[in-house]
């Protein structure tokens, strides 16, 4: 199996970067080509057993390479945050430009490469087309994107990520604890199914659930709760 990881350097992607290769998986670990931290990433990979791919942002350009590496299973775990968008000077709307257009992208890409890739989609639960915030809306239509393919899919639906992150999002970690606090309260009142839903991971549990859906028989679905332990 050859495993391509888009948002390789993410919170989520760099763990499941590291289980891959721990499986025995041949791992293409991608970095965008400007990335100012390039020289850091290529080793932190290399040190994984990880190979780092370059590859721009252009679906041409990964089509050509998947055509070469043939990859089993593409993982798009990219997103952006108002913070990290602002540095990368995204114009308009932050979620339609980079969580749906690179996921669109990615998907043209795999479309167009004439290998059969399952996708493995790391998106977010509450994601809808038809939901008032802009993420989980892009988050949706990324979705459908996904599931309009043609290929073989799974989709994960997480609650908040938390843990140890370089950039501290305190809100993040505020969420989670409320949340679960919440959630505890939730359960029993008897809310089992609520607590499963909402209840915040880490990024090593999710990244082995991600690679075992990403892995296994069955697929096309979208998968939340305890099913992503
Ligand atoms: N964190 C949570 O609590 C949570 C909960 C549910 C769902 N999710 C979803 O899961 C995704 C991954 O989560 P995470 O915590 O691993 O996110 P993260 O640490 O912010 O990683 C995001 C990844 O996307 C890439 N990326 C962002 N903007 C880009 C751009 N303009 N061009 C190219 N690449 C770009 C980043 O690359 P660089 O390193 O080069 O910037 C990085 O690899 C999120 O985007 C989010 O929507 C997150």
């Amino acid at each position: 199996m050859t495993a391509f990881v888009l948002g390789a350097t993410g919170f989520v992607g760099r763990e499941v970067v590291r289980q891959l290769v721990v499986r025995g998986r041949k791992t293409l670990a991608h970095v965008r080509p400007d990335s100012s931290k390039l020289a850091e990433w290529r080793a932190k990979f290399d040190e994984l057993g990880a190979q780092t791919d370059t590859t721009p942002w252009d679906a041409v350009a990964l089509a050509a390479r998947w055509r070469e590496v043939k990859p089993t299973q593409v993982y798009i775990l990219i997103g952006t945050t108002r913070a990290k968008a602002k540095a990368d000077a995204v114009q308009g709307n932050i979620y339609e430009t980079v969580d749906y257009g690179l996921t669109k992208l990615a998907v043209d890409a795999a479309r167009g490469s004439e290998v059969t890739p399952r996708l493995v989609y790391l998106s977010s639960v509450g994601a809808d087309p038809k939901a008032r915030s802009a993420y989980l809306s892009w988050r949706g239509k990324a979705e459908d994107a996904v599931k309009t393919s043609g290929l073989p899919w799974v989709i994960a639906r997480p609650s908040i990520i938390t843990g140890e992150r370089d950039d501290s999002r305190m809100g993040e970690r505020t969420a989670a604890v409320v949340g679960d606090g919440l959630l505890a309260v939730a359960r029993v009142l008897g809310g089992k199914t609520l607590r499963a839903r909402y209840r915040s991971t880490t990024p090593d549990v999710l990244a082995s659930a991600l690679i075992r859906i990403g892995e296994a028989p069955e697929h096309d679905l979208v998968v939340d709760g305890d099913a992503l332990r």
